[in-house]
């Protein structure tokens, strides 16, 4: 991973970029990074805030041969990756299911997985991780400061990028070989271990509706098991999770 690098000092999205690159024919693990971003995406439509020069953004383009339905489990691959990073350079980084990855309860990164897929066959699949490096309070928009962070912020000192980017996608390769060789098992256990989600009271919202109960699990292929406060359990694939304060 990381070994082609495309290095931009402004895109609009790198997951853009790398999608478009990938349609052109670019190989499995190719990577594209941007000193700033000026229309950075994030999850369900949402934009990702991307000052230059201090953070982390970029793309990975993976050609895993796996059935479409087993893509996010490519989320989980990275969310495992960042957060053993983050813990490496010394804070206590957790997973909130799906794939945002947090210090002390605030959001210091997010992935973004977009796929193109036939039915039977995913062509490629662009995973784009955004951390938060540099970016100190006065960054961050407003309404983000109460729920953003970033590795400086939480270490009280200035974060080394580019070391910082070779120890996560070391690492991030690392989980992706021992995940296209061995299967999910490995990933999701070391998500379980990695998670603040699990065994909490949450609200989960996804695009058709909204349910309550405790986060019991994730199911082989990612899903989070929910068990409602009548006794259900529900599957959620996708969706945004906030976890209530008992
Ligand atoms: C989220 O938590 O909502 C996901 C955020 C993903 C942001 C990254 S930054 C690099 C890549 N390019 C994008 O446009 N988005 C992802």
């Amino acid at each position: 991973l990381g070994r082609t690098i495309h290095h931009h000092e402004s895109l609009p999205s790198t997951n853009e970029k790398a999608f478009r690159l990938a349609q052109d024919g670019a190989r499995h693990g190719e990577v594209v990074v941007a000193e700033q971003q000026t229309a950075g995406k994030g999850r369900r439509g949402r934009t990702w805030v991307s000052p230059p020069g201090l953070n982390l953004y970029f793309s990975a383009i993976l050609r895993p041969g796996l059935p479409p339905q087993r893509a996010p489990e490519l989320t989980l691959v990275a969310a495992v990756a960042l957060a053993e990073s983050l813990r490496d350079a010394g804070v206590e980084a957790a997973i909130k299911w799906p794939n945002d990855v947090h210090i002390d309860g605030l959001k210091v990164a997010g992935i973004l997985t977009e796929l193109s897929a036939e039915p039977e066959r995913v062509h490629f699949v662009i995973v784009g991780v955004g951390v938060n490096l540099n970016s100190q309070v006065e960054h961050f928009p407003e309404e983000l400061r109460a729920t953003a962070t970033s590795l400086s912020l939480a270490l009280g000192q200035p974060v080394h990028r580019a070391r910082f980017a070779a120890s996560l996608w070391t690492r991030l390769e690392e989980w992706l070989d021992l995940y296209l060789d061995t299967g999910f098992d490995a990933v999701r256990a070391r998500w379980k271990a990695l998670s603040s989600t699990l065994g909490q009271d949450v609200l989960v919202r996804t695009d058709r509706h909204e349910l309550r109960g405790r986060a019991e699990d994730i199911d082989p292929s990612g899903a989070l098991l929910v068990r409602t406060a009548e006794g259900s359990l529900e599957r959620v694939l996708a969706g945004d999770v906030e976890q209530l304060r008992p």
